[in-house]
């Protein structure tokens, strides 16, 4: 995702919605516990407040830095900055640990990962006993008959500097891979679709239009999108409202998939813990002892300690 000026960050943090909370609800009530949530691709922190409403601790990451100097602040989050360079090992310990996290979310950010990784190091830190992950995109705008034609217009032109990360996007998830067992809340290819009510104001609206991902790609490519000329129809379009300001309850179309970890997911983490146990617990003795004394039967009584641990564990 392009970097936004100070200018464009401000118009994309007045048009962004937060999302119901009634969404937190639900997600929190199908988890196993409430200790931990990471919020990834946190941008201002619009999920992280409502995950702060249900979990002990939010941990919110973003590889923007301006982004996450604007976002909301809240005693249970904590904000950091996690540049694509680190590595999986640094990003599992920052998180919380293998095995941490109760509730992973994505907000409208997932189509901008590295998916493997993220994936790996979703599995990595999911709690293997009830952690659940949740991925939302929101395309269409719902504002008014007027203004919805002109934005349909303007949407079909971005078809030629769409990327396949915006067609994710366009597509409601709907082509995102999404490696996790079903709850019923949607699943692989089947998002479900919700709607998130909002209140945007017409410079909302314009400043939304200004920092909107396609317009910006088309801009990159020397093609303004988003002209003067435009701007006039959907102020047309907009209208007065019969009180002062121009504020209309809108909608934004959502399309939201939740999963949780697979049997073979779980089995490869225990197999994981139980490796990683041996080695641990070798160099933690002392080496010299260990040269002269380890045996077949040492190692084997470390590695059944283990595997006790490793299934206490998951
Ligand atoms: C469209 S914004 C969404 C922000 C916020 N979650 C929301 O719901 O409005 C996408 C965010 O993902 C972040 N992002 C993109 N690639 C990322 C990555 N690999 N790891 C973490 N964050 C990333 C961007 O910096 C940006 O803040």
């Amino acid at each position: 995702m392009a970097a936004l000026s100070d200018k464009l960050a401000d118009a994309y943090q007045n048009a962004r919605p937060r999302y119901p909370i009634d969404w937190f609800t639900k997600l929190a009530a199908r988890t196993g516990q409430h200790k931990l949530a990471w919020d990834v691709g946190t941008g201002n922190g619009q999920a992280a407040i409502g995950l702060a409403e249900y979990f002990e601790k939010v941990v919110a990451t973003d590889i923007n830095e301006a982004q996450l100097k604007r976002a909301v602040k809240h005693e249970r989050i904590t904000y950091h900055h996690t540049p694509t360079t680190m590595s999986e090992d640094q990003m599992v310990t920052l998180i919380g640990g293998d095995n941490s996290v109760d509730l992973i979310v994505a907000a409208q950010a997932v189509h901008y990962f590295e998916l493997a990784t993220f994936y790996n190091i979703a599995k990595r830190v999911l709690r293997k006993d009830g952690g659940l992950i949740s991925v939302w995109v929101y395309n269409d705008l719902v504002i008014s008959a007027e203004v919805d034609t002109i934005m349909k217009r303007l949407v079909d032109s971005t078809f030629p500097f769409r990327t396949p990360v915006m067609n994710l996007a366009f597509d409601g998830y709907k082509t995102l891979p999404f490696p996790f067992e079903s709850i019923g809340m949607g699943s692989e290819g089947k998002p479900i679709m919700l709607d998130i009510p909002h209140k945007l104001s017409l410079k909302g609206f314009i400043g939304f239009l200004k920092s909107w991902q396609p317009a910006m790609k088309a801009k990159e490519r020397g093609v303004e999108l988003v002209t003067e000329d435009l701007i006039s129809k959907f102020e047309e379009a907009w209208g007065d409202n019969d009180d002062d300001d121009d504020v209309k309850d809108i909608f934004y179309k959502a399309h939201m998939i939740v999963g949780k970890l697979t049997a073979s997911d779980i089995e490869r983490h225990r197999k994981r813990f139980e490796s990683n146990c041996v080695v641990t617990k070798l160099k933690d003795s002392n080496n010299s002892a260990i040269i002269a004394s380890v045996t077949a039967a040492a190692f084997a009584g470390v590695a059944a300690y283990c595997a006790y641990s490793a299934r206490k564990n998951t």
